[in-house]
């Protein structure tokens, strides 16, 4: 081996081209059509504080969106980075079939009391879709072993988001991401949208009589012997255009689930630690679901690591001697990975000392004023917020409620106009959103907002 070669890392060769270029000759991204990078290549980050994120010169750019909804308390908090170093030094990683340790057990404890009433065991996976893939499994295993094998198909909702496995996939309902791989899904049912602004009986959330809902009564009814849980996103359905919905319909799917005698699955990716202004959604209604899936802000988005909250009953029902095969096979590499744990502990630390759903209140009423500001523009058909979730959905015609459609690409000019202010605003379509993290203060909320107000002017007088 020559004398250069022994100093240079495996695999660096010719690496003094720029980040992005190196980064494009092998690096496949998600959700990107990759031939959008011969104008737009990614741009190369060198660090995060807070709200911000700094290239490699020092510019920044405001993460209005959590780097995926993840990012609760800010980047680089001191105290969640010195619980991961502190863990990565006594133990990094175990096989958690027979092993323990404290960071998982302490994160149980935490998790189950602080969730709704009556979620006591918790099973840990790694992210939010393989929390859901577990909370489908549970359902269908448990009603096996209750001698009801015909309780196998799932109801969710139009315009859902579970995530992007082929379970989640099932019994999620945004076309876009998801049609292409239709003929591979199980059977689920799809209940309407509870979308006020786009409301079938024209309602519009005016006076409202959740006639969304009587939609979805009517699948219980007819086939409830054949559906093993509903599954939906408390208060707000977030891939699917962070559209908000009122308490009345989530309490009401609640009680239809138990007269149908079906669980209930809240998926609290999204929602859950925070966002909406309680730790977690459901508390807006007063539900205890049957089953409970967390990821995203579970460790403030320093690590990967997710959770499935279950009921003592349904737990129960997987107990029993090995040769009855009651055990939930199930399980993946890093399920309750203790530096991961360790992150989810540090930040619910942090939820105690800076009283962080003490914040929400504060960014919520920058966003309300923020849209409320914006909501007399041309191309702003609708605004709806909860928490720290904030959207503007976009229209070409605003009395038609026409969108702009894919040719147009308006949201890819909205991320190109927001980049040149500093801003990472990366619309889902014609939607353009906030998901903002608790930690946010009101002079970055004013420059946030003061930037974003100047793209959304500059889009609406040239549409
Ligand atoms: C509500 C909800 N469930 C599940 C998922 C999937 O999570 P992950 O991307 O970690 O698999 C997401 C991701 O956005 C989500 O919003």
């Amino acid at each position: 081996m020559d004398k250069e070669r022994k100093k240079r890392p495996i695999g660096t060769k010719g690496v003094r081209a720029g980040l992005a270029e190196r980064d494009l000759r092998h690096i496949w991204h998600p959700y990107t059509q990759m031939k959008d990078c011969e104008s737009m290549p990614p741009i190369p980050l060198a660090k995060a504080r807070g709200i911000k994120l700094f290239t490699p010169d020092g510019s920044y750019y405001y993460d209005t969106i959590s780097s995926w909804w993840c990012n609760v308390h800010g980047h680089c908090h001191p105290h969640i980075v010195r619980a991961i170093r502190q863990q990565a030094r006594r133990l990094d990683h175990v096989l958690f079939a027979g092993f323990t340790h404290e960071p998982a057990v302490k994160l149980a404890e935490r998790l189950t009391a602080i969730a709704p009433k009556g979620l006591s065991k918790v099973f840990f996976s790694d992210n939010g879709s393989t929390a859901v893939e577990v909370a489908l499994k549970l359902s269908v295993q448990f009603w096996q072993m209750k001698g009801k094998p015909d309780k196998r198909c799932f109801l969710g909702l139009d315009r859902g988001y579970h995530g992007d496995t082929f379970g989640a996939m099932s019994v999620s309902g945004v076309d876009l991401y998801n049609k292409r791989f239709e003929p591979m899904f199980f059977r689920a049912f799809k209940a309407p949208a509870p979308y006020c602004y786009r409301c079938a009986s024209g309602m519009g959330g005016v006076g409202c009589s959740l006639n969304c809902l009587a939609e979805m009564e009517k699948i219980l009814k007819r086939y409830h012997e054949k559906i093993a849980a509903i599954i939906l996103e408390p208060m707000f359905l977030g891939a699917g255009g962070m559209i908000v919905y009122p308490a009345l319909y989530l309490k009401k799917t609640a009680e239809l689930a138990k007269k149908y005698k079906v669980h209930l699955i809240l998926d609290e990716v999204a929602s859950g630690f925070g966002r909406t202004g309680k730790m977690f959604a459901s508390e807006h209604a007063g539900v205890s679901p049957d089953i409970m899936c967390v990821s995203k802000g579970l460790t403030s988005g320093y690590l990967p690591l997710a959770a499935t909250l279950v009921k003592e009953e349904l737990f129960r029902a997987f107990y029993g001697d090995f040769d009855k095969f009651k055990t939930f096979y199930h399980g993946h590499t890093y399920t309750a990975n203790p530096i991961a744990c360790a992150a989810a502990n540090a930040s619910l630390d942090v939820f105690d000392m800076e009283g962080s759903l003490d914040n929400v209140g504060l960014i919520n009423r920058s966003l309300k004023s923020f849209l409320s500001d914006m909501s007399g523009l041309g191309i702003v058909g609708d605004t709806r917020c909860i928490g720290v979730v904030g959207a503007l959905e976009l229209v070409k015609d605003k009395s038609t409620k026409c969108s702009f459609g894919p040719k147009r690409r308006i949201g890819q000019e909205i991320y190109r106009a927001g980049l040149l202010r500093n801003l990472l605003l990366r619309p889902l379509g014609d939607i353009v959103y906030f998901f903002l993290p608790l930690s946010a203060r009101q002079r970055e909320l004013n420059e946030i907002f003061e930037k974003a107000s100047e793209v959304i002017y500059e889009i609406n007088s040239c549409s």
